[in-house]
């Protein structure tokens, strides 16, 4: 896979950037910058080569449907005062007036393209789609990891049709960060996961099993491991179907589930209790004191450690603890030597809201995609740019 640095540009060559802005937004504003942040040497370096830069990102889930709340239109202005220059905006995506729209820039201008996944086409990984894309640029760079796991259009199809392409540098720094927990870690490496969908994990803790020492269990999947073991989980979430393959998991002997829950009857009670076998009328919203001590006792004894996934409810005052205890253990082991990576919307939230976002030592752009480079070792966006 070549780097930008690879390729020659020419002033006024036309490059089609993917990237990944699908950040936040509150009131018509971003609020969360960090994905933007992180492709600004990319962009800079891309820049002082004068071409005309032609910037392309999906943002939510708009299912090929035009959806105002998610247009690219208040991530253009802040690009734009990060950048310190115009940052032009298209509300089209394709078509003959965004050809003529690209032609009318001068080398050095940056054109922002609306919502990618407002084009049916886009999720469908549409070859059509693919190719009136090529026709607003002659070179493709992609520095868009935390979309490189899907194959759609603007990731996977798109750089197949280009002779020119490249990655950026926000990709090459989250291959060469995940492939150090990867490929070769130090030893005792751990995975700690949680949230919520256990059924979109099943494969990645078992691509994880060969990797890593052990594997502790937090968040709403551990309840479907406790299912598994025999243990009553009250209305606590649970995955019926995946009880027999948790079961599965537990016996490879590499699995630590949080073997307790602060439980209530609601996330407004105030009255929460440590439990390890929950009540019917009783759920767990977080992991409970002696997991939280249990898992603090691996996090300090290892040397590489895996993030994904909150422990429980953290927005939640009452649910918070568990995963701020753990993203500060971790952020103290990061300072005593470990090395750490934490990756997922969810979790890097935990990890600001617990204020160690820069003791931990990679924190990835990229969620559902640093889960399954992990798994795989490749994506298929990383695969269509070699
Ligand atoms: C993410 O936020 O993980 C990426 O931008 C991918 O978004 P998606 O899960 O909607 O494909």
């Amino acid at each position: 896979m070549k780097s930008v640095k690879d390729i020659e540009i020419k002033e006024g060559e036309k490059i089609f950037l993917r990237v990944d802005y699908n950040v936040p937004l509150k009131e018509g504003k971003v609020a969360d910058d960090t994905r933007i942040k992180r492709t600004i040497p990319t962009l800079e370096y891309l820049l002082e080569k004068k071409p005309i830069l032609i910037l392309c990102s999906h943002l939510g889930r708009p299912k090929g449907k035009v959806v105002p709340e998610l247009s690219l239109k208040p991530v253009a202005e802040r690009l734009s005062e990060i950048l310190g220059k115009q940052v032009n905006f298209s509300g089209e995506i394709i078509g003959e007036n965004v050809i003529n729209r690209i032609s009318s820039l001068k080398p050095g201008d940056v054109l922002l393209l609306e919502n990618i996944r407002f084009h049916p086409g886009e999720t469908k990984d549409d070859e059509e789609l693919a190719k009136n894309l090529k026709n607003l640029a002659d070179t493709y760079v992609n520095d868009a990891f935390g979309a490189c796991h899907r194959k759609h259009a603007s990731v996977h199809s798109l750089p197949r049709f280009f002779d020119k392409k490249a990655a950026g540098f926000l990709l090459f720094e989250e291959i060469k960060n995940l492939k150090k927990v990867r490929e070769n870690p130090e030893r005792p490496a751990i995975a700690i996961l949680g949230g919520a969908k256990i059924e979109d994990k099943a494969g990645i803790i078992e691509g994880l099993l060969e990797i890593m020492d052990k594997i502790l269990v937090g968040g709403g999947m551990m309840f479907t491991f406790w299912k598994a073991m025999g243990k009553s989980t009250g209305k606590s979430l649970l995955t019926e179907d995946f009880i027999q393959k948790a079961k599965e998991l537990i016996e490879t002997g590499k699995i630590i589930v949080a073997e307790d829950a602060l439980c209530a009857e609601s996330l407004e009670s105030k009255d929460a209790k440590n439990l390890s076998k929950i009540p019917e009328n009783m759920a767990g919203y977080d992991i409970g004191e002696n997991s939280i001590e249990r898992f603090k006792k691996e996090i300090f004894s290892a040397k590489t450690i895996f993030w994904n996934g909150p422990m429980g409810v953290f927005e939640n005052n009452n649910f918070k603890k568990g995963s701020m205890e753990i993203a500060k253990s971790i952020a103290e082991a990061t300072e005593k030597g470990a090395f750490s990576l934490a990756g997922g919307g969810e979790t890097v939230s935990a990890i600001k809201l617990a204020g160690v976002k820069e003791k931990f030592s990679y924190i990835s752009t990229g969620g559902g995609a640093s889960l399954e480079f992990m798994e795989k070792g490749t994506l298929p966006g990383i695969e269509a740019l070699t």
